[in-house]
């Protein structure tokens, strides 16, 4: 919808796969893991969730290979199946952790302790526990006294047969029980007050595995055995949905989703979308993986309000934050309600989602079970909390996106629990803004990005700061983000040969960003961290960090949620390659290593070095080189720019000239 204040425009292009769906993901490992022989996986989402859940498959003994685009699994079947040697990280996945609870109880001589991060040892276990225990296993709470919830142990006999009414209706809860009942060959009724999400159904059905599927719920017969089969996962609807409401907000364009999901139990946001005006056709609907598919066309719209509620949420259950969002853009109001479960997903998501939208200059309501939004084309501008929430981030970003909204949002990392690449697409398929306006950007037009890369002290920083000086824009140091990072390590204590890229990430949501004058900056713990962050300890470390590919892609994703609002110069090794490919100037400054050297050593010594000092500092910095050669190399339309003979004030005047050409 555009906005009535401003000439602000957002136009869209292009196509996207979203990444494999979350919940065929997970079932397709554990499922392939329990057929004897080998089951080929396609497409399945590379996530952390579904890391988690390959993670505790290979600690039951099962060889899961690194997840890629085609993995084939050898399957060992339940009993090839032994007890995890240690706890089972379920990480923020609620989905490994009670599908995984349902496999092990029906395992006789298993038992697993399942921990998880902050926010997955919140949320409720009590109702896999309650089933899973009627069945005959263990399930033992760890945590403090009253605590139904992680850390638990499961520990797995030779169960008894159940019928068993779910008083909320959940797909994990309802998967938990197959598990179990396929594990120790008994049978198992699963009745719900309305249809969860059947993927596990459809999975063992085409698996070879007798179950009858009732209006009420699912039977599952004594004594199956799970068959090994090729999928390929569908695109994961609810990733889909973020962009299908870009392009419903964008002023001009279309967007095409393919291969997206179209289970009817997956489909109740794309019911909700219709009512609220969302111009979507489906087309070239087919059959993949057992689950139904089709290609989504979304062009903009004029968008109003609706109501959500009883037997439709289960069908948009993740997809209502983003909803919420959606809302406060449409005319008139939007009542959520009926939607309590929202409270004990990855946070409680009606009150963050409340309260950001409140922060950001929304009218909302919190109700116990959902929300009332009244939709407005007023911009929204401030701070979003994620609580390390996935789809927040990704709700938020959308709105993020829009060209007269300013919002910041602290963890945009945290995507990468269900879709690692959502900032990453969502800066393909936006369309630079029209830059001709004179005298900079057109107010709301979409953020201007100058990308400045180069090897090790050839001047990028301090001259991007410049740049960014004299064109009133803000300055991000990508490396300052990767300095973050080594020093959540340093601050660690462990070695920094034992450093992983997963360890260093887990602590990845205490950095924040900081919005200064002139620059973007990161913040630690909510605080300044900029002299930490130059201490000589971090400065040994960050070259090892910035090898790491996953730390590249968190870096990435928080330089590309700086630019989302604001016109930036950023500098790096790779931003005119991989961050932002689309930029509208790229430079890349080279210099002679003896002229960097003696550059790095006048600013960290305050004096000028004598040769041999320059001499001992030029082989460092080769061999720094050497180790960030893989990522350090000039977009193929970037101006590369020899600085060995220039003052910093000729670079800056240069890049400051080019700028305002390609503002042009
Ligand atoms: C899921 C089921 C849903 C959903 C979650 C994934 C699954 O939760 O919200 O993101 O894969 O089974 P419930 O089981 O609580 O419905």
């Amino acid at each position: 919808m555009s906005n009535a204040e401003s000439t602000a425009s957002l136009e869209v292009r292009g196509e996207i796969r979203t990444p494999g769906d979350k919940s065929i993901s997970h079932r397709a490992l554990i499922f392939s893991a329990l057929g004897v022989g080998p089951s080929r996986v396609r497409a399945i989402l590379e996530s952390a969730d579904v890391q988690a859940t390959a993670e505790a498959l290979r600690a039951m003994g099962v060889p899961i290979p690194v997840l890629g685009p085609d993995i084939v699994i050898k399957g060992v079947g339940v009993g090839g199946l032994s007890s995890p040697a240690g706890p089972l990280d379920c990480g923020n996945s609620g989905t490994t952790t009670r599908l995984m609870a349902g496999l092990i109880s029906g395992l006789a001589q298993c038992t697993a302790r399942f921990e998880g991060d902050a926010s997955l040892s919140r949320r409720p276990m009590r109702r896999v526990a309650v089933p899973l225990r009627a069945m005959g296993a263990s399930v033992d709470f760890e945590g403090p006294e009253g605590h139904e919830g992680l850390p638990m142990r499961v520990t797995g006999a030779a169960l008894q047969s159940i019928e068993w009414d779910n008083v909320q209706s959940s797909a994990q809860v309802k998967g938990a029980i197959l598990l179990a009942g396929l594990a120790a060959g008994v049978a198992v009724q699963v009745r719900e007050p309305s249809r969860s999400r059947d993927h596990s159904e459809r999975m063992l059905a085409a698996r070879g595995v007798s179950l009858e599927v009732r209006p009420d719920g699912v039977v599952l017969a004594a004594g199956q055995t799970v068959q090994p089969l090729d999928v390929e996962v569908p695109a994961d609807p609810s990733s889909a949905a973020f962009f299908i409401a870009l392009a419903a907000l964008a002023d001009s364009g279309s967007l095409t989703l393919t291969d997206v999901c179209l289970n009817p139990t997956r489909t109740g946001a794309l019911d909700v979308f219709q009512r609220m005006g969302v111009d979507c056709r489906i087309e070239n609907v087919r059959t993949m993986g057992g689950e139904e598919v089709g290609n989504l066309v979304i062009v903009p719209a004029a968008l109003r309000g609706t109501t959500i509620g009883g037997d439709e949420i289960p069908r948009c259950i993740d997809e209502l934050p983003l909803l919420a969002c959606l809302a406060a853009c449409a005319e008139g109001e939007t009542i959520i309600s009926d939607a309590a479960e929202l409270r004990v997903k990855e946070s409680d998501r009606i009150a963050a989602v409340v309260a950001n939208l409140r922060a950001l200059g929304a009218e909302v309501e919190e109700r116990p079970d959902g929300m009332r939004i009244v939709g407005s084309t007023r911009p929204l501008r401030g701070h979003v909390a994620t609580h390390g929430d996935h789809r927040l981030a990704m709700a938020f970003g959308i709105l993020g996106a829009l060209p007269t909204n300013r919002i910041t949002i602290d963890d945009p990392g945290c995507v990468a629990v269900s879709y690692p690449t959502f900032w990453a697409d969502l800066a393909r398929v936006i369309v630079p803004a029209d830059t001709s306006h004179a005298g900079g950007r057109p107010r709301g037009s979409a953020p201007l990005v100058i990308a400045i890369d180069g090897p090790a002290a050839s001047g990028k920083s301090s001259t991007s700061q410049w740049v960014a000086q004299r064109l009133g824009v803000h300055h991000v140091d990508s490396g300052a983000f990767y300095r973050a990072i080594a020093y959540l390590g340093v601050q660690s204590g462990a070695a920094p040969e034992a450093w992983s890229a997963d360890g260093l990430l887990a602590q990845a949501h205490r950095v924040g960003q900081r919005l200064t004058e002139r620059s973007v900056l990161p913040s630690v713990d909510g605080l300044d961290a900029d002299e930490a962050l130059r201490d000589a300890a971090v400065t040994r470390q960050v070259s090892r960090v910035a090898q790491m590919a996953a730390v590249r892609q968190w870096v990435n994703a928080q330089v590309r949620q700086a630019a989302n609002s604001t016109d930036v110069v950023v500098d790096g090794r790779d931003i005119g390659t991989t961050v932002f490919p689309d930029a509208a100037l790229k430079v890349f400054l080279i210099a002679d290593p003896w002229e960097r050297a003696r550059r790095r050593l006048i600013q960290r010594l305050g004096r000028h070095p004598i040769d041999p000092e320059i001499a001992e500092e030029t082989e460092a910095l080769v061999a720094r080189d050497a180790l960030d050669a893989t990522q350090s190399a000039p977009a193929r339309d970037a101006i590369t720019i020899d600085t060995t003979a220039l003052t910093q004030e000729e670079q800056v005047a240069r890049i400051v000239a080019l700028a305002r050409a390609a503002r042009r």
